[in-house]
């Protein structure tokens, strides 16, 4: 019976250790309506480094010149989807700050989705964006994303 008691001790330990530890909590997950990329484009790697400069850049896009619109409006400042346009939008957009979803979107996939919005969600096409900076703006996004 001993043992049997310790088994069933470890296991409450487990339950209490992995809903406290934030790390490994998944309350931040969403539910994402976006479509998967097609392959080729999923699995590409971000070709522009993270240089300070190319940070700085995708900034100025994500807070200032995206047209449309500015990606802070509905993301927000800290990247939380907790912008001013966000209030009320199901799907929300998605929060840049969930280490726990964030680490598992690649790349590829938040290129595509960036290039060719989420049809039927607040997530707009952004056509006129060129390439490059699309990547620039990966690579201020995953910022958001400091593994804390
Ligand atoms: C009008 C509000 C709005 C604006 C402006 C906006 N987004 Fe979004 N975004 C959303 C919403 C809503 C979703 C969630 C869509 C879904 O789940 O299908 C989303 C999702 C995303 C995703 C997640 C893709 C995935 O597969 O999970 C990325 C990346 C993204 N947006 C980047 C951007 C960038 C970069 C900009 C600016 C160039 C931007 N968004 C501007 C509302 C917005």
């Amino acid at each position: 019976m001993k043992f049997k008691k310790n088994v069933l001790m470890a296991f409450i330990g487990s339950i209490l250790f992995w809903s406290a530890n934030p790390a490994f909590s998944s309350d931040c997950l969403q539910t994402r309506k976006t479509l998967k990329a097609p392959l080729k484009i999923y699995s590409a790697e971000n070709p522009v480094k993270p240089t300070p400069e190319n940070i700085s850049a995708g900034k100025a896009l994500y807070l200032k010149e995206a047209k449309p619109l500015a990606c802070v409006k509905c993301h927000g400042e800290k990247g939380d989807g907790e912008g001013k346009m966000a209030k009320g939008m199901k799907p929300p957009p998605r929060d840049f700050t969930c280490k726990s979803m964030m680490d598992k979107i690649p790349d590829g996939q938040l290129f595509w989705i960036i290039k060719n919005g989420s049809k039927g969600t607040g997530m707009m096409p952004f056509k006129k964006i060129r390439d490059k900076q699309i990547w620039r703006l990966i690579s201020y996004i995953r910022q958001f994303n400091t593994g804390e």
